[in-house]
């Protein structure tokens, strides 16, 4: 059985096992926790991605593909957008919701670990990903394989859950998101793997907005932007890689 310490190690295969455990009710949770917040912010990553309609796109940490739907709306002509995820199940729910949704000529799902990325350098012109860096074992190695396949000039994009700054609102909201949180993820989960107290433990322990625009502009990006939604839960960071 894992404990929140052995999760908070990231290691892959430990990762792998929890999201592949509570992957069938995955987005059910997210619609309920966020109180359905969730389209709206991949949504509002999208717009801030500033992306053209025959744009490239990488979505990395997919899960069930939300955010490459979210990109694909925005797309026409030779537009395409790659999901990759390193759990299989999410993945293969993922190509199912393409399936259903007739978005399997768009999109396209792989099984990929975000640290080694199977595609050539300065293939896309966005590559991004949603809730997912935080859970990447070696952080700055994450970002630098995002800019690898992306072209000079393009965007690499990171959604990730920020602390509110109204000292109220992060009050209750933080009583909400430790305490009620993981109460209903277990419950409708029934994850033996603790993924809803693990949520708000990786973000509490992750770099806040400042940080981490430091560590994008650390790995070479430029102009790192960051726009924060919904009091400061969640922040969409831009980064633009040089060279051209
Ligand atoms: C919280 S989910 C986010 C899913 C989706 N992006 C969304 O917006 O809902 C995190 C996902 O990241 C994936 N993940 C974590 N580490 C990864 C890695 N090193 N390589 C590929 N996928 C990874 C997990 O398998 C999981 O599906």
């Amino acid at each position: 059985m894992l404990t929140q310490t052995d999760l908070l190690t990231k290691k892959g295969v430990y990762i792998q096992q929890m999201f592949g455990s509570i992957a069938k009710v995955y987005d059910l949770l997210n619609t309920i926790l966020s109180f359905n917040f969730d389209k709206s912010w991949r949504k509002f990553a999208v717009k801030m991605s500033n992306v053209t309609p025959d744009a490239k796109v990488l979505d990395v940490c997919t899960g069930t593909g939300d955010l490459a739907i979210a990109y694909s709306k925005v797309l026409s002509g030779t537009g395409r957008v790659i999901g990759s995820d390193f759990c299989h199940e999410m993945v293969r729910l993922a190509d199912l919701k393409l399936k259903k949704r007739n978005l399997s000529d768009k999109i396209k799902v792989i099984d990929a670990d975000t640290l080694h990325l199977p595609f050539q350098d300065n293939y896309f012109q966005v590559s991004a990903v949603a809730f997912g860096i935080r859970n990447v074992s070696d952080l700055r190695a994450g970002i630098t394989e995002m800019m690898r396949i992306t072209t000079p000039g393009g965007r690499v994009v990171i959604l990730e859950f920020s602390q509110p700054t109204n000292p109220l609102f992060k009050a209750i909201y933080y009583f909400y998101f430790k305490k009620i949180l993981p109460f209903i993820g277990k419950l409708i989960s029934r994850s033996k793997y603790h993924a809803y107290s693990y949520l708000p433990s990786s973000v509490l322990n992750f770099p806040d907005r400042y940080r981490l625009r430091a560590q994008m502009e650390s790995c070479g990006l430029k102009e790192v932007k960051i726009y924060s939604r919904t009091l400061g839960i969640i922040t969409v960071h831009v980064g633009t890689k040089p060279g051209n």
